[in-house]
């Protein structure tokens, strides 16, 4: 029944509709009024509009339609304009390229290629008439058990950030404008409506904030996405110290804010506080509501016009009202997607462990076993809005080892709540190798509540029970977030975390598999060895799985009545979030944020900073060399931390600030070099209130993950 509401939602969320259309008058033959040629400055164009509209047509274009659409208003010849979700590839209208989830994409920490996914999903919502893309999301990995940590870009604030910075310029370098969610501290989908994230402002600026920040200030994100979620008592999309104080005030956001779907409690909240559009419809911004409010004097006109000027000038300024809504030159898919999707994949995967398993020798193997569910039933994505319902194509596990298999033979052994049916039993303890696919499906792991930490669906046994047969096990683990490895990991000799690897994932697993790639993907997040090592935990739910669906997308009385029955996560670790807790509490994790192996190994030398000694602001320039020191060419990522060696407040051990993924043949290296500015070495102080950087001495750690300091040295810097 559960899963029955579940399928029914992402029917839903299907939008039958076609983009292009104004109710049933197609766009080309729209009249822009004369006033609204692309030569006209768009300010002139915005006023203009605004004084033709009337009232009631300005309030329908903040309110959503159709799911999915801001509202053509066709009196003043404006055009609808169509919006789909979102970070992995276009979810909506028909097929489409399915790449991996945001996790892997941040995992591949390639910033390069993290923009080529995106300029491509852009390309395909341009060639089926989206305007807006609805992401990406950048709430941070608080409790690895979040149903959507799969959407998100892990838990540091600094490769979040460097990492949506070129998805956004991706995207928006196409014409699609990105909408940046959820807004903030949707750390857990655990019954979203209700949740209070009790946040400090230190906090918030230095661990929720920063990739929302960037998204603005740097990459200029069109859109911004309100959460489900109430920060510190006030609903995100009434929260005007969010969406007005910081946003726009102190950000310079211009764009136009969007609430999440269903996120909005009244019609004065939003309105005064700063959202601009409420999505799906208008359930409190409507003809109607509004224009009580302004007789009673809570809202004013100029709060619409306020709404709608942000509106119709963001669609100006990336020319949607002054294109065709479908870029005929740009294809809805195509095979160069598809390998860009199956790149992206084999960058991302991460190698956790390899007991001289790995590579496979294709020589010496004349028979591989595939056991458990995922290898043909292999999750391209997670659950919910950010799944690409139409895949243009699909390679499972099974069939992409098959593909690149050659002489070997490869047998689907099938298994049964974690039993593996007797006829299989003989085949699996003939096979040179077993293949192990482990995780969770897209019910598993979904928008609208949270994850198990613990293997679902008897896995545990399945790994108890193949383990006793065979024990030449290389596990592929489908998974976006941490989740529990430490009981089994032993009974493996080799672990790839394929996090949810897009519609090639099959292939890209195969190629790293037979050691056609070199694995470089590195953990975006840390991997603790129990769930109550994350001191998050303690501030969270015992069974965060167990969301009422009912409460969720129940019936409006539910949702009414949610205000009332807020509850209140208090972020009592602050700051203390994945490696920063680890590393603070010597605390020692499974596997270490940032880690992942390689077939080759690399060595780090020559750190050289410069200078050494200086002012506050002075940019400090770092270098490392780095040599690869092993037999196959093979990338590395090199991750710079910085330590605060004394400080007024408390500060992580160390925090990062740098990195850069380099490729090296055997025996070549290169120089790294970082720039090291202000913000490498300021924190927040609540007691100013505002960024500082204090003198003194600061450690700079280099190395291949958070675990793992190669090469270190320090910087002293001098009060100005
Ligand atoms: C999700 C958003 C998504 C929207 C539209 C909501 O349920 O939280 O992330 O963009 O649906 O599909």
């Amino acid at each position: 029944m559960f899963n029955k509401r579940i399928k029914m939602f992402a029917q839903k969320m299907m939008s039958p509709d076609k983009p292009g259309e104004m109710s049933g008058k197609k766009i080309e033959d729209a009249d822009f009024l004369g006033l609204t040629g692309a030569e006209t400055p768009i300010e002139q164009r915005v006023s203009r509009l605004l004084s033709s509209m009337a009232l009631s047509e300005k309030i329908d274009l903040c309110s959503g339609y159709d799911s999915l659409a801001i509202r053509a208003i066709p009196r003043v010849g404006l055009p609808s304009v169509w919006s789909s979700d979102a970070s992995s590839g276009i979810r909506s209208f028909d097929t489409a390229t399915a790449f991996p989830a945001p996790i892997a994409l941040a995992a591949s920490w390639d910033r390069t290629l993290v923009k080529e996914c995106a300029s491509a999903i852009a390309e395909e919502a341009r060639a089926k008439g989206i305007s807006i893309l609805l992401g990406p999301g950048v709430n941070i990995h608080r409790v690895p058990t979040c149903g959507r940590n799969f959407e998100y870009f892990g838990e540091d604030p600094y490769l979040a950030s460097e990492i949506v910075v070129p998805y956004i310029e991706g995207v928006q370098s196409k014409g699609v404008i990105t909408t940046v969610k959820h807004f903030a501290c949707n750390n857990s989908d655990f019954d979203r409506h209700r949740n209070n994230a009790s946040v400090d402002e230190r906090t918030l600026r230095e661990i929720y904030l920063p990739a929302f920040k960037a998204a603005v200030t740097q990459a200029k994100t069109g859109s911004v996405m309100s959460a489900y979620n109430p920060i510190n008592g006030v609903y995100a999309s009434e929260n005007k110290m969010l969406l007005t104080n910081i946003l726009r005030d102190e950000w310079g956001f211009d764009g136009f804010v969007i609430s999440d779907w269903i996120s909005t409690y009244s019609t004065e909240g939003p309105i005064k506080a700063g959202l601009d559009l409420e999505m799906p419809n208008g359930k409190w911004i409507n003809v109607k509501m509004v224009k009580k409010a302004i007789e009673n004097g809570t809202i004013a006109p100029e709060d619409i016009d306020r709404m709608a000027g942000n509106i119709l000038r963001t669609l100006f300024k990336f020319g949607i009202y002054d294109r065709a809504p479908i870029d005929t030159s740009c294809k809805p898919h195509s095979p160069e997607h598809t390998h860009l999707s199956t790149e992206a994949a084999k960058e991302s995967i991460t190698l956790l462990k390899n007991d001289k398993i790995l590579p496979l020798n294709q020589e010496k193997i004349t028979t591989i076993a595939v056991v458990g569910p995922l290898a043909k039933d292999t999750p391209i994505g997670g659950g919910g809005s950010c799944l690409v319902i139409s895949p243009s194509s699909q390679t499972d596990i099974l069939t992409g080892v098959q593909n690149a298999s050659g002489d070997i033979s490869v047998i689907y052994i099938e298994s049964k709540e974690g039993e593996i049916l007797s006829e299989g039993k003989h085949l699996l303890k003939k096979a040179d190798i077993v293949l192990l696919c482990l995780g969770y499906s897209n019910i598993e792991e979904s928008e609208t509540y949270d994850k198990m930490w613990r293997l679902p669906n008897f896995q545990e046994k399945l790994i108890r029970n193949t383990a006793r047969i065979n024990s030449n096990i290389v596990s592929l683990l489908l998974s976006g977030s941490a989740c529990e490895i430490d009981s089994w990991l032993p009974a493996v000799k080799g672990l790839f975390l394929c996090y949810f690897p897009g519609q090639s994932g099959g292939n890209a697993i195969a190629s790293l598999l037979f050691g056609e790639t070199n694995p470089s993907g590195k953990l975006p997040f840390t991997i603790a060895k129990q769930f109550a090592d994350y001191k998050s935990n303690e501030n969270y739910v015992k069974h965060p799985e167990r969301t009422s669906f009912r409460q969720i997308m129940g019936p409006k009385r539910v949702l009414k009545k949610a205000k009332k029955q807020m509850k209140t996560f208090e972020y009592k670790e602050g700051l203390f979030v994945g490696y920063r807790q680890f590393d603070t509490e010597k605390l020692e994790p499974l596997f270490p944020f940032g880690f992942g192996l390689s077939y080759t190994t690399f060595e780090f030398s020559d750190l050289n900073i410069t200078p050494d000694s200086g002012g506050l602001k002075e940019t400090v320039s770092v270098s490392c060399s780095v040599r690869n020191t092993g037999k196959m060419a093979g990338s590395e990522v090199i991750q710079l931390y910085v330590k605060d060696n004394e400080s007024s407040l408390p500060r992580p051990e160390k925090e990062l600030k740098g990195f850069e993924k380099i490729n090296l043949e055997p025996q070549e290296a290169k120089t790294v070099t970082f720039n090291l500015n202000k913000e490498a070495f300021s924190f927040y102080d609540n007691r100013l209130p505002g960024w500082t950087i204090e003198p003194g001495d600061f450690t700079i750690a280099v190395g291949n993950s958070s675990g793992n300091i190669l090469v270190s040295g320090s910087v002293s810097k001098k009060a100005e």
